[in-house]
């Protein structure tokens, strides 16, 4: 079976609440039972923290095993070099995904540290995002 971990970073345990206008209305819990049920085939893992090496150490742990990892490092995203290194210490390739369009808000936002070592981006899509990122994965020859 293919194993495909999903990381979220800080803030997004509160998905569905913080800023609706945003991020959406719904959970990550609520939209999860549903992309699992899209993907019968694949073993769905889900992990968020709001701590940087908690990240680092989830990288470290399925990094090695693992088919694929999607992961939305939220504001780590813009400057986090460890976990951008931790993603390039690992052989599973890692999709990074954005709910909202990151180059269309602050400027902070459009400096994308973890991406660079992200094997593709998505971003501005909603919680669809995570979606087409484990479509990316699935089809990916690895
Ligand atoms: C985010 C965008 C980040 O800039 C922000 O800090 C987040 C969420 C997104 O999914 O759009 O927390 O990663």
């Amino acid at each position: 079976m293919i194993q495909i971990q999903i990381i979220n970073g800080p803030n997004l345990n509160l998905l569905g609440i913080r800023e609706p206008d945003i991020y959406g209305d719904e959970s990550f819990e609520e939209y999860f039972r549903k992309l699992q049920k899209q993907f019968p085939g694949v073993v769905l893992h889900y992990f968020q923290s709001n701590h940087e090496g908690d990240i680092i150490d989830k990288l470290h742990e399925i990094g090695f095993s693992y088919h694929g990892i999607v992961m939305n490092p939220a504001a780590y995203s813009h400057y986090s070099y460890a976990i951008s290194d931790a993603v390039k210490a690992i052989p599973t390739p890692v999709v990074e995904v954005h709910i909202s369009d990151v180059m269309g808000r602050e400027d902070f936002r459009k400096n994308l540290v973890t991406a660079q070592n992200c094997v593709k981006i998505i971003s501005g899509k909603g919680l669809d995002a995570y979606r087409m990122a484990v479509e990316e994965l699935i089809n990916r020859k690895n």
